[in-house]
């Protein structure tokens, strides 16, 4: 695929990017139906960074120290559309968007939350998911919603939870099947075999 027809995509990062990596590597197969145009963090020193520039992406901070919700996210947006951005994949995105970010780009900002969604929304997954005495747990993509971590699930990937396990051990078995998975969802929503109709997810 040239990279004419691939599907520009903005990732928005906080931390390590080890999703960002994974898309990153994928998206460099010509085959792949995405290509990485630009990569935005909300912390400076994000480890995420350097991994974008090695990839030879351009990357842009955006703090959203100081700034009202509404200001940071209408930046986020300005420097999304300026790169031509057309999907937008939260990886390790710890900010919540505004309804009004999240209506302007309806259908076309997906999220890897760590767990089987809809159960575990929000933080401390693995700590919750650990004093619940659960025996699976595993990773989602979903559509980005108003509502956090409520969004239709476009795919998941099942771990077993093991009696030894930590938060820790648990969330690095988690984070494995992501990096699987990441790539995956995202093909299937470049690929349109995946969309947002009327509120689900469907598959055609
Ligand atoms: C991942 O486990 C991701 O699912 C989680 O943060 C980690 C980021 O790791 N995201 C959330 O909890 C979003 N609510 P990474 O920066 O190394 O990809």
């Amino acid at each position: 695929m040239t990279a004419a027809h691939k599907i520009p995509v903005g990732v928005l990062i906080s931390g390590l990017g080890n999703n960002l990596q994974a898309l990153l590597d994928a998206s460099s197969a010509e085959s792949f139906p995405a290509r990485i145009v630009l990569v935005i963090s909300n912390i400076e020193h994000a480890g995420g960074l350097a991994r974008a520039s090695a990839a030879g992406v351009p990357v842009q901070i955006i703090t959203h120290k100081g700034k009202t919700r509404e200001v940071f996210d209408a930046q986020v947006d300005a420097a999304l559309r300026d790169a031509g951005v057309e999907l937008v994949c939260l990886a390790g995105f710890m900010r919540i968007l505004s309804d009004g970010f999240v209506r302007a780009w309806e259908s076309k900002v997906i999220n890897i939350h760590p767990s089987l969604l809809p159960a575990y929304r929000g933080t401390r997954v693995h700590e919750r998911v650990l004093e619940a005495g659960e025996k699976q747990s595993g990773a989602s993509v979903h559509f980005v919603v108003p509502e956090l971590d409520a969004g239709p699930v476009i795919a998941q990937a099942p771990v077993p939870v093991l009696a030894t396990d930590t938060p820790e051990t648990l969330a690095a078995r988690v984070l494995e099947a992501e990096l699987r998975l990441y790539p995956t969802a995202l093909r299937l929503v470049c690929e349109g075999r995946v969309k947002l109709e009327n509120g689900a997810a469907v598959t055609t």
